[in-house]
């Protein structure tokens, strides 16, 4: 292909599949087994945080296992030598883009290692369990959550992912299976734009059809084909 001058990589949970950490929706996937409206809202926070920390600090400690595989290393290493613009936003809350090196990162759903202030809205840096008696280092009261987009709230940096998205040649969705907005929309900006759309996952996404070219296959192996295509 010719070569892309700005270009856009939004990942999802398949990617961090192959590290060993469980995505969403497949079979076995966490909200199988757990019921989201019961963790991952503001009213299940509000009705039960018990209950919503144990969820978080348990997907914390399975974080401590993990390392990043391929997929990550691939992106990591070709935005390293890429001349042109690379932004790179997940909708993951790991830490295994950062850690495998990827530089200009945007977490549109928050980040597990942080909490955040419920009264001053602060951002902690927080790796150890947290829980709904733990005392915030800024106000000193029990007022901390996790720092993740739950359902029904605004992700993050929308402004700077639209403006990206809106300038972009290039578009490359990663293990997302397409279901939850306004990530699953980003291909349609692209495609308003006229960028060249491409799609790597296990199997065709809910979206795939929108899509202008599709790979279909674990992204260790998927990832680093497509980006040795670009010159
Ligand atoms: P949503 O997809 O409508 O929106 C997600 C959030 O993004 C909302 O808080 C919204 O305010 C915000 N948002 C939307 N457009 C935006 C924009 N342009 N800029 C900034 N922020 C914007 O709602 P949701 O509740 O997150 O649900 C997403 C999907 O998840 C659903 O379509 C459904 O497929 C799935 N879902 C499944 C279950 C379930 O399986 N039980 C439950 C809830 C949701
Ligand atoms: N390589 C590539 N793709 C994979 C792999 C793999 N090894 N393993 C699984 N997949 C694909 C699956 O086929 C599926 O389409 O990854 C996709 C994962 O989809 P979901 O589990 O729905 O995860 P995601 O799209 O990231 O979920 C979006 O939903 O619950 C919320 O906030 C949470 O950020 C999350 C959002």
């Amino acid at each position: 292909m010719s070569t892309p001058k700005r270009i856009v990589v939004l990942t999802g949970a398949g990617i961090s599949a192959e590290s060993g950490i469980n995505t969403f929706r497949d079979n076995g996937g966490l909200w199988e087994n757990q019921r989201l409206e019961d963790v991952a809202t503001p009213e299940a926070f509000e009705r039960d945080p018990e209950l919503v920390q144990r969820f978080y600090n348990g997907r914390r400690a399975q974080l401590a296992k993990v390392k990043p595989n391929p997929a990550h290393i691939a992106l990591a290493e070709f935005e390293k030598e890429f001349a042109g613009d690379f932004l790179l936003v997940t909708q993951n809350v790991d830490h295994l883009h950062h850690e495998a090196g990827s530089k200009n990162l945007i977490h549109m759903h928050g980040e597990l290692k942080k909490s955040r202030c419920l009264t001053t809205g602060k951002i902690h840096g927080q790796q150890a369990d947290i829980d709904a008696t733990s005392l915030c280092a800024c106000c000193g009261t029990a007022s901390l959550r996790p720092h993740i987009v739950w359902f029904g709230e605004m992700p993050l940096y929308m402004d700077e992912i639209y403006q990206a998205l809106e300038q972009c040649d290039l578009f490359i969705s990663i293990g997302t299976s397409g279901n939850v907005y306004p990530a699953a929309g980003f291909v349609e900006v692209a495609n308003s734009v006229n960028a060249k759309t491409v799609e790597i996952n296990l199997e065709p996404s809910r979206g795939a059809d929108t899509f202008q070219e599709a790979l279909h296959g674990p992204a260790s192996v998927k990832v680093a084909e497509f980006l040795s295509t670009i010159s």
